[in-house]
């Protein structure tokens, strides 16, 4: 990898395509690269709305990299398909999801503890001469040694890169993270490494490059959705820089859902997520207005009260 990448991390239910679409149109081209939530088989077929996610205009122009999640080779391939199906030469593997329900069928982080079903995934990467793959995974289930037994096979892939969160997924998204494990796992791939973990403000995001080969922020996005314009242009925004543009990344979501979507409470589910991780920014008493609100009256009233 030339240049180091700033990538926006997939978040399900935050980063899909009207999020993505309005954050790299407001915070001018902020990341280099958005990866889609993940794309799951569930009930026998290929979710219709994560499809929807990577089909939608909004993806026009900017660098989407799709991510699948699988549990064997059989969804893996039908997965593949579809996403290539839709347009795509690029596709990143989930090895990282700590849900309980998945890991145990084998799905995201459980794909660490299963490198019989890896192993076929390798030849069948391999196969797909045409689609460039890259992983995104943690360290293990519950203990952070737990990759090394499947670094032979991440090498034997063809990969333009991994991206590594260094905690384990029985720890979910808290707690200690396996700084030395991510350094051997790091050396030890013959692919670039993409850092992802706890980056939450710009002066992280250097931090976060000197671990490797870029760095994915997930949840620094959510709460500070300009920290990649600001660690570009080196310079921390003040409160009421950082406020305005959130309130136009607001403002460009709210639109669309309310002319796309049908009733109040459609909306309040879609566009009521968007306020989770940014109460430090809007202040208690509007976060809490927001959150009760329950008409979309009254919920313009309570975003009003932002600026109040
Ligand atoms: C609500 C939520 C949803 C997530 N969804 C996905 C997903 O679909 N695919 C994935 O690879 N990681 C997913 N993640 C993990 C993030 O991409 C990222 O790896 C993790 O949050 C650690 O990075 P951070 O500390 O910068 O947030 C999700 C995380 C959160 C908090």
């Amino acid at each position: 990898m030339e240049n180091k990448i700033i990538a926006v991390a997939p978040m399900q239910g935050y980063t899909d395509a009207p999020f993505r679409h309005f954050h790299s149109a407001i915070y001018d081209g902020a990341g280099d690269m958005y990866c889609s939530p993940f794309i799951r088989v569930e009930h026998g077929e290929i979710r219709r709305r994560d499809l929807r996610d990577i089909t939608s205009e909004f993806n026009s122009g900017m660098n989407l990299l799709p991510q699948i999640i699988f549990r064997d080779l059989d969804e893996f391939r039908r997965l593949v398909e579809a996403v290539a199906g839709a347009g795509y030469g690029k596709i990143d593997l989930n090895m990282g999801c700590p849900f309980p329900p998945q890991v145990k069928k084998g799905r995201g982080a459980g794909m660490i503890l299963n490198p019989a079903e890896l192993k076929r995934i390798v030849s069948a990467v391999n196969s797909y001469q045409e689609i460039h793959f890259s992983v995104k995974m943690r360290l293990g289930v519950t203990s952070p040694d737990e990759f090394r037994g499947v670094v032979p096979l991440l090498n034997e892939m063809r990969l333009e890169h991994v991206t590594v969160h260094p905690r384990v997924a029985a720890q979910q998204y808290g707690g200690e993270l396996y700084m030395a494990q991510y350094e051997e796992l790091r050396d030890a791939l013959s692919h670039p490494v993409i850092y992802n973990g706890d980056i939450i403000s710009p002066a992280d995001i250097n931090a976060a490059l000197s671990h490797g080969d870029g760095a994915m922020i997930g949840r620094g996005i959510l709460a500070r959705p300009s920290i990649i314009a600001e660690w570009r242009e080196g310079r921390e925004w003040n409160d009421s820089e950082r406020l305005e543009k959130i309130l136009q990344l607001h403002a460009g979501i709210f639109d669309h859902y309310e002319a796309t979507l049908c009733g109040d409470a459609q909306i309040l589910m879609k566009i009521k997520p968007f306020w989770d991780y940014l109460e430090p920014e809007i202040g208690h008493k509007s976060f809490k207005l927001i959150k009760k609100a329950t008409s979309v009256a009254k919920y313009q009233s309570a975003v009003a009260t932002i600026t109040d």
